[in-house]
């Protein structure tokens, strides 16, 4: 890729981990299909991207749109990304590793409110399960991140303070999660805040097991990359065409654009490893799923320019 510059960071390396089969499909009202959701899985493993979720184990009672999760795994390659999938409970983490997963997302919300309506549980209780299913994680093997969401903003509670979250992550950090993934569940963030938090975290626990998860919905997605990058962060979740949403956070849009978060890293001086045409594929693809044009802030310029500039 020769659109970098000569790159000014430590660690040249981006893992992307996509989300739109999960965070995205979970909040569209359009009826999806298991063969669709085999189809976008394997478009954006054709896109190299390193890290994809797959679905959740959840009740289908609770996101009807992730019924099937169980079957969908079955048909995964066995090459390519590292697939996971979004577990609320001890139940889910069991359904997921009969299916083969062994790397997850557990959710804890920052705030008593969004975490009740989420998963039913108190964060007291939630607590706790995180404990459990990290320590039994930890002897089977298998990998989780750690989910701390609405952690700048909850659509209950309002503003969440940045002490909150640093006692809650050094909480779970106890326990050992493989990666703790900080997420702007409602898109609330701005790109003080993410420094400011990911600059402790980073002091704290280095940049290796740290993430952060953004949604789009101020228009700030992209500038909260880039600050949680500048802090060090190279771990990131984006959904491909800015997929997304989230059904128990009111007002949440798409998540920041997995193709917007590679042209920002790659004209960086940052590696993905991700195959961007392929990627517009995958936003293609998604298109037609849904109906209506999909696709991130410069969706329109990286279809028209990106295989030019990128020679
Ligand atoms: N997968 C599938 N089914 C599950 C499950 C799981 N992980 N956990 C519980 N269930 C089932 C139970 O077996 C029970 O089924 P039954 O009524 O047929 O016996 C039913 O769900 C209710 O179980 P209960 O433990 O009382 O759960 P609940 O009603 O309090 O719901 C959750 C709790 C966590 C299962 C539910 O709120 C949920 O799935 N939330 C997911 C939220 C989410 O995905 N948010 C977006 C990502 S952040
Ligand atoms: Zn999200």
């Amino acid at each position: 890729m020769s659109l970098a510059g000569k790159s000014f960071y430590m660690t040249d390396i981006v893992t992307i981990k996509e989300v739109a089969a999960r965070d995205g499909l979970q909040a569209q009202s359009v009826e999806i299909s298991l063969e669709q959701r085999q189809e976008l899985i394997e478009a954006l493993s054709k896109a190299k991207v390193p890290e994809l979720e797959i679905g959740s184990f959840v009740s289908s009672r609770a996101v009807p749109q992730m019924a099937g999760t169980d079957a969908l795994a079955r048909t995964l390659p066995r090459s390519g990304p590292k697939f996971s999938a979004l577990v609320p409970n001890m139940k889910g983490y069991e359904l997921a590793r009969r299916e083969g997963i062994d790397q997850m997302a557990i959710v804890i919300s920052a705030t008593e409110q969004m975490n009740q309506n989420n998963i039913r549980k108190s964060l007291v209780d939630t607590f706790a399960m995180a404990g459990e299913i990290l320590s039994r994680a930890r002897r089977e093997g298998v990998e989780i991140h750690a989910y701390l969401a609405v952690a700048f903003e909850c659509p209950y509670e309002g503003k969440v303070a940045q002490s909150v979250v640093l006692e809650q992550a050094s909480k779970l950090m106890r326990d050992e999660p493989s990666r703790l993934v900080i997420a702007d569940t409602i898109g609330a963030a701005n790109p003080s805040a993410v420094k400011s938090m990911m600059a402790e975290l980073v002091s704290q626990y280095g940049t290796h097991r740290l993430g952060c998860h953004f949604h789009d919905t101020r228009a700030m997605g992209l500038a909260n990359v880039f600050a949680a990058l500048d802090a060090g962060v190279r771990q990131f979740d984006s959904s491909a065409g800015g997929l997304g949403g989230c059904p128990f956070a009111p007002g949440a849009k798409g998540n920041v654009a997995t193709e917007d978060v590679v042209m920002l890293c790659e004209t960086a001086g940052l590696s993905t490893g991700i195959d961007m045409e392929a990627l517009l594929q995958s936003v293609a693809c998604l298109t037609q799923m849904m109906g209506a044009q999909q696709g991130g802030r410069a969706h329109y310029w990286l279809t028209n320019n990106w295989q030019k500039i990128s020679k």
